[in-house]
């Protein structure tokens, strides 16, 4: 073969092998779905008066990044709060507290014992504290509260990145049945991640990719 043929061959393996690593690369990271509690759920036991496990010790075992979800296995015999408020969260009360700050989780059911899933979106960084205010403070006096602390990560993915305010609702009890104000945004942070990720290769990727080519037409 002719040297100058053989240095085209060259530079066109070289520029379909670039191309092949930039879509075969996979993401690094990605957002993640915390399961709280693990296979133990979001439960109190009446029995004996205790959370089902030890959720500080849970949370210690996980990282949280912004655009991941909490996701609480749990029934209506429990709530969910979500606040940005130490003082909020130490009280185990919502009596107090401001809609700015504090978000009250409750799928819509207003029956005891009904069972709920349950998914929160960690959308601000830094302390988030949870907690069920069920049982006038009890339950999360004994052990139903945690705190976790978020990181940046990924960032927000763009579903999430203009969160409704807040909602604030009352208890599910028999004389406040009020509709669920709690919608979560669907979307696909996993793929949007990829795209990301995929397009920055190519931002990379891009002037070896010309060098290729120019010394191709050389
Ligand atoms: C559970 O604990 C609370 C205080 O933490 C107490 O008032 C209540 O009587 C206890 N209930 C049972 C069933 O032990
Ligand atoms: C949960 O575990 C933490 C340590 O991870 C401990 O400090 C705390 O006392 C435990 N809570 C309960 C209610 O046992
Ligand atoms: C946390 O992780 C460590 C090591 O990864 C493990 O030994 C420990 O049992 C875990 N604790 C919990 C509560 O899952
Ligand atoms: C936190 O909540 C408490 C009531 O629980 C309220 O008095 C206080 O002003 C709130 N703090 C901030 C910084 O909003
Ligand atoms: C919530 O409102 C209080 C005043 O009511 C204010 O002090 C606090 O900074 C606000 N918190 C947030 C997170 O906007
Ligand atoms: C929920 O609470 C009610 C009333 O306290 C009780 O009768 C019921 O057994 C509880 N259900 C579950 C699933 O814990
Ligand atoms: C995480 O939970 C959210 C809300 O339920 C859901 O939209 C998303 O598909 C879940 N992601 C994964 C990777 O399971």
């Amino acid at each position: 073969m002719h040297p100058n043929a053989m240095t085209k061959l060259l530079n066109l393996m070289v520029i379909a092998l670039l191309i092949t690593v930039a879509a075969s690369d996979t993401p690094a990271t990605a957002y993640t779905n915390h399961t709280v509690g693990g296979d133990a759920g979001w439960l109190f036991d009446a029995k004996t008066n205790k959370s089902t496990t030890n959720y500080t010790s849970w949370a210690a075992n996980q990282t949280f990044n912004l655009g991941d979800y909490l996701i609480f296995n749990t029934n209506t015999n429990q709530s969910v709060i979500q606040t940005y408020n130490e003082t909020t969260f130490r009280s185990c009360s919502i009596d107090d507290a401001s809609d700015n700050d504090t978000s009250h989780f409750n799928g819509g059911e207003t029956e005891f014992g009904k069972s709920l899933t349950i998914a929160v979106p960690l959308t601000i960084t830094g302390p988030n504290y949870f907690f069920s205010d069920a049982d006038d403070g009890v339950q999360c006096q004994t052990g139903m509260a945690f705190e976790i602390s978020v990181n940046r990560g990924l960032g927000l993915p763009p579903s999430l990145n203009h969160p409704p305010p807040p909602p604030y609702i009352e208890q599910p009890g028999p004389d406040n049945a009020q509709p669920p104000p709690v919608t979560i945004a669907g979307g696909s942070p996993a793929l949007e991640n990829g795209a990301l990720r995929s397009s920055a290769n190519v931002r990379f990727l891009l002037p070896l990719l010309l060098c290729g080519f120019a010394s191709f037409l050389a």
